[in-house]
């Protein structure tokens, strides 16, 4: 055996015995160095009311500082609690910390659509070894004071713990969305909404127009996982619909670049003026 080969073969024997948090520890340290030196930057197109337009300007530049490379605080703890948007297939949280870091001692209404079911029958699962619950988790450790609702289609998957509260919903159907938005505790507005659930652009769609009134002024509405392929519809909506249906708010689409995804890391950000 070549001594290139036993030397890798050693390598990755002695980090597989390390615990996951030694694990993690390295490789965010790590990053956290590379990073500051190896810039990445996301790309970003605005869109919105022309009325607006240094709105959608001020969003964008916002969105453009990010270096996607240095992993933040939120990457950590998503990690920790096993969702895949802090440095696992997605890098999400490099922009979230960027945008919300204001707003972690407030005591924000975050929602999310998408659990995580393990159940490898259902679309979009998370596989056996998903953890359901792990970015909601995450959410109430990071906005300590927060509210956290989630929602998801597989109704074995739901549970209330401490701040987390979550509810049946199945994203196709208008109905079910607005049961329940009208159910008691999600009455108020949200300062966040994130849509990680099916994934499909009919489905996307279908959350975000019965979805997009319950954002609060200065508030978040985000689309995970847009797919490269649905971009040029996406651009096409945007200019030609939501400009104008929804004329208070700035959105811009949001490519981001990581080593593990080139297929469907992109947001869809929203924010309300
Ligand atoms: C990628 S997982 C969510 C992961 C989780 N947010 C995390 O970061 O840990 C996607 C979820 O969308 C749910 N889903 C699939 N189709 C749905 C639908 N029609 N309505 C609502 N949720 C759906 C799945 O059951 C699954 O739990």
């Amino acid at each position: 055996m070549a001594v290139k080969t036993l030397r890798r073969r050693i390598r990755r024997f002695t980090w597989e015995l390390l615990p996951p948090v030694a694990r993690n520890f390295i490789k965010f340290t790590y990053a956290s160095v590379v990073g500051r030196v190896k810039r990445r930057r996301p790309q970003v197109e605005a869109f919105g009311a022309s009325t607006a337009a240094e709105q959608h300007d001020q969003l964008r530049a916002q969105l453009e500082e990010v270096n996607v490379n240095v992993p933040t605080k939120l990457c950590r703890i998503m990690t920790r609690y096993g969702s895949d948007k802090g440095a696992g297939w997605h890098n999400y949280t490099t922009v979230y910390h960027h945008l919300f870091t204001n707003l972690r001692r407030k005591q924000v209404n975050l929602f999310e659509l998408g659990i995580g079911t393990n159940n490898p029958n259902l679309a979009s699962s998370m596989g056996v070894d998903g953890k359901p619950g792990a970015s909601l988790r995450g959410w109430a450790d990071y906005f300590r004071s927060g509210q956290i609702f989630g929602a998801d289609i597989d109704q074995n998957i739901l549970f209330n713990e401490g701040r987390i509260k979550t509810f049946h919903c199945d994203q196709l159907r208008k109905s079910a969305i607005e049961e329940m938005w009208a159910s008691s505790p999600l009455r108020d507005e949200f300062e966040i909404v994130i849509e990680d659930g099916l994934h499909t652009f009919e489905a996307n769609v279908s959350f975000f127009e019965n979805s997009l009134h319950k954002i609060r002024k200065g508030g978040y509405y985000i689309i995970e996982d847009v797919k490269q392929n649905d971009l040029p519809r996406w651009r096409e909506r945007l200019r030609s619909h939501y400009s104008v249906r929804y004329s208070e708010f700035s959105f811009c689409l949001v490519n981001l670049p990581w080593k593990f995804n080139d297929s469907d890391n992109i947001l869809l950000v929203a924010r309300r003026h």
